[in-house]
């Protein structure tokens, strides 16, 4: 009987360390598993955070890529539009001046003209034809009349418009000759009309 009970017990402990040891394994094991399991785990998670930050990466790359596309875009049309502005005003500018150089140079023309006129009109007194007739004279009595006329008349330069007209037709009718040229003188003045004749009285009479 103690015999019997020695071995129920001893198979009884047997028993119960090998079903200690299976329960141990057991847990060993499958604190194993939730290890690996639990690292498994990590690595992934650690591999999807590491894939979705590359791919926020990227799409923040991509955006700021994009961002600078415009801005250059945006730098580039606005460069395009102050150089057009530029350039219209510059033309403006130029078209101004160009005016006002018009503007001047026909003011010129104008100031240039009335000038000549009036110079003209100083050398002449304003008597076109008288100058005209008296072209034909200068060749003996000067330029100014201020010549003795072959060295024999008088100077005619400071007469009167009459007494010239009357001198003229005196010449011109034959009846004058104060110093032996009268017939010289009708040569002169005979195709000359009434008008031609006061025309170049009154030329002489107005030089200076
Ligand atoms: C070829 C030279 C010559 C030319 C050209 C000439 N004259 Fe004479 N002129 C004379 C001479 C010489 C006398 C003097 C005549 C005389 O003996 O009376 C004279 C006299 C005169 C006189 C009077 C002066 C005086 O001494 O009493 C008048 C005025 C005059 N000439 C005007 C003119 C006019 C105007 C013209 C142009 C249309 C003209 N002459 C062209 C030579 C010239």
């Amino acid at each position: 009987m103690k015999k019997t009970v020695v071995l129920s017990l001893a198979v009884v402990a047997m028993l119960a360390v090998t079903g200690c040891g299976d329960d141990a394994k057991k847990a060993a094991g499958e604190a194993a598993n939730k290890v690996t399991e639990t690292t498994k785990k990590a690595a992934e998670a650690t591999k999807e955070v590491a894939a979705k930050t590359a791919e926020a990466a990227k799409e923040t790359a991509t955006k700021a890529v994009e961002a600078t596309k415009e801005a250059a875009a945006k730098t580039a049309e606005a460069a395009k539009e102050t150089a057009s502005k530029a350039a219209e005003a510059t033309k403006e500018a130029a078209k101004e001046v160009a005016k006002k150089a018009e503007d001047t140079a026909a003011k010129a023309k104008e100031a240039a003209a009335a000038a000549a006129d009036k110079a003209k009109a100083a050398v002449s007194g304003g008597n076109e034809k008288g100058k005209a007739v008296f072209a034909k004279c200068v060749s003996c009595h000067g330029q100014n009349a201020e010549k003795q006329a072959l060295g024999k008349s008088e100077v005619i330069k400071g007469w009167d418009a009459a007494k010239v007209e009357e001198a003229i037709n005196g010449y011109k009718a034959g009846t004058r000759n104060v110093h032996g040229m009268g017939q010289l003188m009708q040569g002169q003045v005979s195709s000359l009309s009434d008008e031609d004749i006061k025309a170049v009285a009154a030329y002489i009479s107005s030089l200076k």
